[in-house]
């Protein structure tokens, strides 16, 4: 028998100003954890105000985490203290696994500047358990090409499956603990029943239109997200009526039951750890960046 989850709680994401001064949205935070465990951040930057994205995120470190940054519209140009440098264009997911540590900055890239334009991306912060926390750093850096998607047979949902699988399909992005980051566009009068996990800790977040979710059935509008109780499937669906699709991210992951010691950028399981953290980004041992 399958268990249906219920939306346990709906509130709207927070104005936030994050890097060198980016205004952005946050879903949900690291104050949060340990409800959404393994996730520790949900930020939605969408803003065709220059002012609120040119300042960017300039070179900061990262130790026992793992940072996802998935670009919507706009460019960012990321640049790492071990020598990577690329741009993340719409559609593109970044998966980087900080480990041991990294020293990178994450700016709209000199053509967007000059141009401007609308910027829209997300980026999610998920926890390694403590067995992954000093890892070798690593990157999966996937194209909007290579990003597997599917829609449904009546035409009417479609997902881009970064993490995890839906709709038969599944990610080429390898998680280090059991996680699903889909992305769905569902059509008026489209529906699915989207199996989660048991005891997973799972969260829909509302990009744009309105969607029913949960066993209720209850709508969640733009910019809102909802926890999610526990169960092994979640339905999703947008009433024939609507005036639109809706988009949303279905985040969904087994949790590490780990301690959480935090500071900054750093995500660790002890205060010791993070000291030790500190030290080695004072330095230098993560990584020096030539200026
Ligand atoms: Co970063």
């Amino acid at each position: 028998m399958k268990s249906v989850r219920k939306i346990s709680k709906v509130w709207k994401s927070k104005p936030t100003i994050e890097g060198a001064g980016v205004h952005l949205k946050r879903a949900f935070g690291i104050s949060q954890v340990p409800q959404f465990d393994p996730f520790l951040m949900l930020d939605d930057f969408h803003s065709s105000n220059p002012a609120d994205y040119l300042p960017g995120f300039p070179w900061h470190p990262h130790r026992g985490i793992e940072t996802i940054t998935y670009v919507q519209e706009g460019l960012v140009e990321h640049g790492d203290s071990i020598g990577n440098k690329g741009v993340i264009a719409a559609g593109d997911v970044q998966w980087m696994t900080a480990g041991s540590g990294v020293v990178h900055s994450e700016l709209p890239s000199d053509e967007f500047m000059r141009d401007g334009g609308v910027m829209h991306g997300f980026q999610i912060w998920v926890n390694l358990p403590a067995r992954d926390k000093m890892m070798p750093p690593r990157y999966q850096e996937i194209p909007a090409a290579r990003i597997p998607q599917a829609t449904s047979a009546d035409g009417k949902v479609t997902v881009r499956v970064i993490a995890g699988s839906a709709l038969g399909v599944s990610a080429v992005i390898e998680t280090r603990t059991p996680i699903h980051y889909l992305h769905f566009t569902i059509q008026p009068g489209g529906e699915l029943a989207q199996p989660v996990p048991a005891g997973d800790n799972a969260l829909v977040y509302l990009i744009s239109g309105n969607a029913q979710v949960g066993h209720e059935h209850k709508r969640v509008r733009e910019g809102q997200m909802a926890r999610l109780g526990d169960g092994d499937v979640v339905p999703l669906a947008v009433p024939a009526e609507a005036d639109g699709p809706a988009e949303l991210l279905l985040l969904a992951g087994t949790p590490l039951n780990e301690p959480v010691a935090r500071y900054g950028p750093f995500v660790m399981n002890t205060r010791s750890e993070i000291e030790q953290a500190i030290r080695d980004y004072e330095s230098g041992r993560m990584g020096r960046i030539d200026f």
